[in-house]
């Protein structure tokens, strides 16, 4: 494989109109500035956007349109996965590069030699995750098939317990645990677990495996752990992370859009 180079973005919480207001910033207008940032400011040419879901607040149809008609400006494929905000059938059939069909958006691309195996962790109970017992079947005969191969796993939710109560007891993945397990015998080829739900950068390394989260797009949670759920601290802009994935490393650094 060569290098592969691509750009993580998430949470970008469109709302049904551009001055719908969010935490006191405008998603839309976030989103916006992202897009410009990508498409004329990157020393580089990314092979495609990752977002890992929540593209709008509200899954109402008229979001969606207006998240698409934001996010089809840039120069560069995108690929979603499903965040708990968001709404299946809508987003197949207004967002390119989603598998057809209903229920949950499980599928898989390949970018550079690199498969990438996308999991729909919408959960049993808001706003935690979960993978039912036939995902983590089909997450299985994703990792076998591709023995020998590198593979990204992409969810929303937080895979792993952190070191912080409140995103440990509100953003988990609830079985994370049984997505560790099926992932744990292959963590010699995977080169990432890449995730959103928390608005903040992140790593955590776990049995091995190396698990990293993007900022959302229009802002940050900062200390989650030391605020309470509604006077969170929000004034940190949103931003977005480089991932390089090489036959022997993950490399990611994260970037503030800034003022
Ligand atoms: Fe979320």
């Amino acid at each position: 494989m060569s290098i592969l180079r691509f750009i993580h973005i998430s949470d970008t919480h469109i709302g049904t109109t551009p001055d719908y207001i969010l935490y006191g910033y405008s998603p839309a207008v976030e989103a916006r500035r992202l897009v410009d940032y990508l498409n004329h400011r990157l020393p580089f040419e990314p092979d495609f956007i990752l977002h890992t879901g929540d593209v709008t607040y509200d899954p109402d149809p008229v979001a969606y349109e207006l998240a698409w008609e934001i996010l089809r400006e840039l120069r560069y494929p995108i690929y979603f996965a499903r965040g708990n905000h968001d709404e299946p059938d809508t987003m197949r059939r207004v967002l390119p590069n989603l598998p057809q069909g209903s229920g949950r958006i499980d599928y898989t691309f390949a970018q550079k030699g690199v498969q990438f195996i996308v999991l729909d962790s919408f959960g049993l109970v808001q706003p935690r995750g979960y993978l039912e017992a036939s995902q983590l079947q089909w997450l299985t005969q994703q990792l076998e098939a591709a023995a020998g191969q590198p593979v990204v796993v992409v969810v929303h939710h937080l895979p792993t317990m952190t070191d912080n109560p409140w995103l440990d007891q509100h953003m988990t993945i609830e079985n994370h645990d049984a997505l560790f397990a099926a992932l744990a015998s292959h963590r010699d080829h995977i080169q990432g677990v890449f995730f959103g739900h928390i608005h903040v950068p992140s790593t955590t390394f776990r049995q091995g495996i190396l698990c990293s989260s993007a900022s959302a797009a229009f802002s940050q949670f900062i200390f989650p752990d030391v605020y309470p759920v509604d006077r969170l601290d929000v004034t940190a802009p949103g931003g977005f992370s480089l991932v390089t994935i090489t036959p022997e490393r993950t490399w990611i650094s994260h970037h503030e859009l800034g003022a």
